[in-house]
């Protein structure tokens, strides 16, 4: 039996997704008119004799409640929600639910983080984990060497793929393969993380009969429980013959910011072409709107036959879209009402917020830049024929007048 771990952080993770985070928990923001964390889930269905998935964070746990009770009924999953009391890192929160996730007995746990944007091909590392024999697969993928650094960079035997070598955003280049934030591992992965966690505490004791601190400053402020799995439990077990790698060709994303949730909705419609087809909207022009690409209609949005829509545009549950109106690239959250002849290029626009007659709301798409995206928090209001580009505006703000390359609080 196997067990899925999806590592869903907290509060204090999602400050770089404000304004969107200031509603919602980042993992149940919607890309592909999904919660971040469904697609994830949706994954983990396609593995054998899958027991469990439970998804590990300190975030309030009836946040999550509505969420999982709904996602279990529709995938017929069990799905639960654990709550940490604090932050433990990305391995000690894994172990403080130790006990729980062995009551399965499971063979393998399907390790992911959840904010991460890719195929999630568990069923072909699951089998490629059990060929290599080690105790981790760890899925990588081959970026720029450019943007490496942002990443867990590694090293792995071409012909084994054996992980011979693991830095952590490192500050000189290491490699071009990157760690994706996807694992399985066999249950020995406790023993590991216990084995840092005692580790530390000897330390500790140590610190305090002798002057040991000062020569391991880094490890002065972590305390015995807070344990990452990148930097204490995958650097010090390579060249083992513990961890291995398997590499994707596919797409693979991460999503520290709604730029980068923008173009992980546009990957996932991508794939929906493949796996799930019947969300997507079709339109022929007459009776529905003109569709171009992929694109998502809640079925309770209300789309006026005359506007012009996609590609990479989702459209959440009791949106209005008015006559003549072009939305491009866009994610328009719930209850968003957008009237005739506006158009929307490269932006996110905030729950119950709305756009006048002849506006215009848009962004150059330059995913990673700080305002390549222009976003509306909720509830804005954007007045008629008023211009926005490339800008980020709080909830709760009018704009009557046109503004270009500005933070609105
Ligand atoms: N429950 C819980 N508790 N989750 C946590 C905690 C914690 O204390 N700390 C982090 N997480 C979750 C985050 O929400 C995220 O899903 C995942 O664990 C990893 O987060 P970080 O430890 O902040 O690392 P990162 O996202 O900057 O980088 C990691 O992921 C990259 C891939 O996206 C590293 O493993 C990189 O090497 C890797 O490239």
């Amino acid at each position: 039996r196997i067990v899925a771990v999806i590592m869903v952080g907290g509060p204090t993770k999602g400050t770089r997704f404000r304004p969107l985070s200031l509603n919602i928990p980042k993992p149940l923001f919607p890309l592909a008119g999904q919660a971040m964390v469904h697609h994830p889930i949706s994954a983990c269905k396609r593995i054998p004799n899958l027991a469990q998935i439970y998804l590990i964070g300190f975030y309030e746990e009836r946040e999550f409640a509505l969420f999982v009770s709904s996602v279990s009924n529709e995938l017929r999953v069990p799905v639960r929600y654990l709550k940490e009391d604090k932050p433990h890192g990305s391995a000690g929160g894994l172990y403080n639910f130790r006990d729980l996730i062995m009551e399965d007995n499971p063979s393998h746990i399907v390790l992911l983080n959840c904010d991460v944007c890719c195929s999630f091909p568990l069923p072909d590392m699951l089998e490629a984990h059990r060929r290599y024999g080690g105790m981790g697969t760890i899925l990588v993928i081959k970026v720029s060497p450019e943007s490496a650094y942002q990443f867990g960079e590694l090293v792995a035997d071409p012909v084994t793929n054996e992980l011979l070598h693991y830095a952590e955003k490192p500050e000189t280049f290491v490699s071009d393969r990157i760690n994706c934030g996807v694992y399985i591992f066999t249950p020995d992965i406790f023993t590991a993380i216990q084995g840092v966690s005692t580790q530390r505490k000897d330390r500790a004791t140590l610190r305090r009969v002798s002057s040991f601190e000062a020569l391991q400053p880094a490890n002065r402020s972590l305390p015995t429980d807070f344990v990452r799995l990148d930097q204490d439990i995958l650097s010090p077990l390579t060249g083992k013959k513990q961890l291995y790698v398997y590499e994707t060709m596919d797409f693979w994303e991460q999503i520290k910011n709604p730029g980068m949730s923008l173009k992980s909705s546009g990957l996932y419609l991508a794939q929906f072409r493949f796996t799930s087809p019947h969300l997507l909207a079709s339109g022929d022009g007459t009776k529905n709107a003109t569709i171009t690409g992929d694109v998502f209609i809640h079925p309770s949005a209300k789309v006026h036959p005359t506007a012009k829509i996609g590609p990479n545009v989702s459209i959440s549950a009791n949106a209005r879209i008015g006559a003549g109106v072009r939305l491009v690239s866009c994610i328009i959250l719930d209850d968003v009402e957008i009237q005739e002849n506006a158009v929307v290029i490269h932006a996110i626009i905030g729950w119950k917020s709305s756009i006048g007659r002849w506006s215009r709301v848009q962004a150059s798409g330059d995913y990673n830049a700080k305002l390549g995206v222009t976003i509306l928090g909720e509830s804005v209001t954007v007045e008629d024929e008023v211009v926005v580009i490339n800008s980020i505006v709080l909830p709760n703000k009018t704009l009557n007048v046109s503004v270009q390359e500005e933070i609105i609080l």
